[in-house]
């Protein structure tokens, strides 16, 4: 049952499409320019660091703070599901991030909204997580190959982790954070999928902090 509404609710605050509405704030449909995405990295590829800035906190933002009343709420009195249904919270955002129903499904790709989550979760992930994100965009300056590396990185850390036992999760529960976990971030890689061709045919757009005039 808190699956479902922690699901339903995170899609809700998903909805809030802060590059979209930047975007229109600003007299474009960032969905139209770039590489498409209505993310932080085209945003600032079309717009600006400065917009790049406001959509990644916006998009951050709208993960963190269901995650954390969700950590609030359940870390008392269900303290073996809380990680368990702050996994539904955030993959309901990035669900309602990636595809949300009133631009025909067309969204972005749920990293900025991941950051949230993971930040809401577990402060040992971000400390790996985030400088594995640094060294592969500043190496390669590709924002997609960190993005790629750095959501594989963080499910082999919530599998170490929970193993470690610091999720305080039931065995039943351990399967099941590792499968939400699973599908977060094979959805991530999936929505990478035009990067990934574009990376591999070597036309992928590196990172600039210009304006790209279209
Ligand atoms: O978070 C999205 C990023 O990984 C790729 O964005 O606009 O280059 O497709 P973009």
């Amino acid at each position: 049952m808190w699956r479902i509404v922690c699901l339903i609710i995170g899609y809700c605050f998903g909805l809030f499409q802060t590059g979209y509405l930047y975007g229109r704030m600003h007299g474009v449909d960032i969905r139209q320019k770039g590489s498409g995405n209505s993310g932080a990295t085209n945003t600032l590829r079309v717009l600006g660091i400065k917009a790049g800035l406001i959509v990644f906190l916006g998009d951050m933002l709208k993960t963190l703070i269901p995650c954390l009343a969700v950590r609030l709420i359940f870390g008392n009195t269900e303290p073996e599901a809380a990680y368990i249904y702050m996994m539904y919270t955030g993959i309901g955002v990035v669900l309602g991030h990636n595809y949300p129903f009133y631009l025909n499904f067309k969204g972005g790709k749920g990293i900025a909204a991941t950051a949230g989550l993971v930040i809401a979760m577990d402060w040992k992930v971000v400390a790996i997580g985030l400088p594995a994100f640094i060294i592969v965009v500043a190496v390669s300056r590709f924002v997609s190959l960190g993005s790629i590396v750095v959501v594989t990185v963080v499910w082999i850390c919530m599998l170490v982790f929970g193993q470690l036992g610091y999720y305080s999760l039931t065995p039943a529960g351990k399967i099941e954070f590792y499968l939400l976990g699973l599908f977060w971030m094979l959805l991530a890689i999936w929505r990478h999928r035009a990067n990934i061709k574009r990376l591999i045919a070597g036309t992928e757009n590196k990172l600039s902090f210009h304006k790209k005039e279209e």
